[in-house]
């Protein structure tokens, strides 16, 4: 190297290297690889009949994909959307919402007339592309027509109201320039109770961070949290966003990471912070929930958690899984298959909306 010239040290090598042995990743067998289409040259419009899915934009080649490998006959339609014949037998990872079409509309007043099934609430949304995003506007106008010409609707329920009641939700997706793909689907089996799966948490002054509404769309996502006095431990906790969000719960808190937390929440009593790397940390005794949020390979993460569960140290988890820039899908399942091989079960994995590349993973560990 040249003098005075440092090479800039990647991410991982600045980090102690993780001291203990691990276990091998479970072996999984995977079905073979899909090509996937150039996505610039594609604008298709999707069909009467079969389910529409749409999804983070530049990720809809991991979803068609993941819906190929579900065998649910997938076709990709463009930046965002991918649509299949039949509805898989488990929810996508990468869809944020999905629901089957009954009709295609090219206005408010054809889409209000093909919503079946009396929707307690209308969803009106664009694809989370560039092109769909500038055509949000016409998401208003639209719903307003709806909202007017639908008796039922005209003081929409709440999505958790809709969910309580098990009402339908209205889906009408602005695919084009005026036209709109039109359904419905039950509150409670919808992928998101969010228009178009964004559920966008609020920015709040004390936790600033995107790593915070990560958390919040977590446990929204998970329908269930921690609560007063729970024993929850934290690994990859610094700052601190996810340890206070669990603070503010009522939970105590043990927090590993090998960077710091911010100084209030180092003096906080009901805060414990192991300033060593996860790997090597043992907790003195069972924990109610395991949260981890740490910048490491996905696999060598999955294989930790799975011997949390292998140790019983955690009854519930709730994870943020990094991905690598190539072969996701293929992680996804290895991440899967790791975790329920150590004693996880319920494993779900969902790249939510706050999620860049990652996806968010929960799960409750076996009884017995
Ligand atoms: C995305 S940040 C976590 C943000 C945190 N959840 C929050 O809300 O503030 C990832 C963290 O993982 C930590 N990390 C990476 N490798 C680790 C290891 N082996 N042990 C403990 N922490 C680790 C990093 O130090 C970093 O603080």
């Amino acid at each position: 190297m040249r003098k005075g010239h440092h090479r800039t040290k990647r991410r991982d090598e600045r980090r102690p290297a993780p001291r203990e042995p691990r276990a091998a990743a479970a072996t999984v067998t995977l079905p073979n690889r899909i090509r996937i289409p150039p996505v610039a040259k594609l604008a298709a419009l999707p069909t009467v009949g079969k389910w529409l899915w749409t999804c983070r934009d530049g990720f809809e080649g991991q979803l068609y994909e993941e819906l190929c490998w579900k065998k649910c006959g997938a076709t990709l339609l463009g930046a965002g959307l991918v649509e299949t014949e039949r509805e898989p037998s488990s929810p996508p990872t990468f869809a944020r919402m999905g629901f089957r079409v009954d009709a295609l509309v090219k206005t408010p007043q054809q889409a209000a007339a093909a919503l079946r099934h009396e929707p307690s609430r209308v969803q009106v949304w664009v694809p989370d592309t560039d092109a769909g995003n500038a055509r949000a506007g016409e998401c208003l106008a639209w719903q307003s027509t709806i909202n007017a010409l639908r008796e039922n609707i005209k003081d929409p329920a709440t999505p958790w109201a809709a969910f309580e009641s098990g009402a339908w939700l209205g889906q009408v997706c602005l695919v084009a320039p005026h036209t709109a793909a039109v359904g419905s689907i039950g509150a409670r089996v919808a992928l998101s109770l969010a228009a178009g799966g964004r559920a966008r948490m609020k920015r709040t002054a004390d936790a600033p961070s995107r790593a915070a509404m990560k958390l919040d769309e977590a446990l929204e996502w998970v329908g269930v949290s921690p609560g007063k006095g729970d024993l929850c431990v934290d690994l990859g906790s610094a700052p601190g966003g996810w340890t206070r969000r669990l603070l503010e719960r009522g939970a105590r808190v043990w927090s590993v990471d090998t960077g710091l937390l911010s100084p209030d929440l180092q003096k906080h009593a009901r805060v414990k912070h192991f300033h060593q790397t996860a790997f090597a940390f043992t907790p003195e005794e069972p924990c109610d929930w395991l949260f981890c949020d740490m910048a490491w390979r996905p696999l060598e993460v999955a294989q930790l958690l799975a011997k949390w569960a292998r140790n019983r140290w955690a009854t519930q988890l709730v994870a943020n899984i990094k991905l690598p820039m190539k072969d996701k899908l293929p992680m996804v399942v290895r991440v899967k298959a790791t975790l329920e091989d150590g004693g996880w079960s319920d494993v779900r994995l969902r790249q939510l909306y706050h999620d860049r590349d990652e996806v968010t993973v929960c799960a409750v560990r076996k009884a017995g």
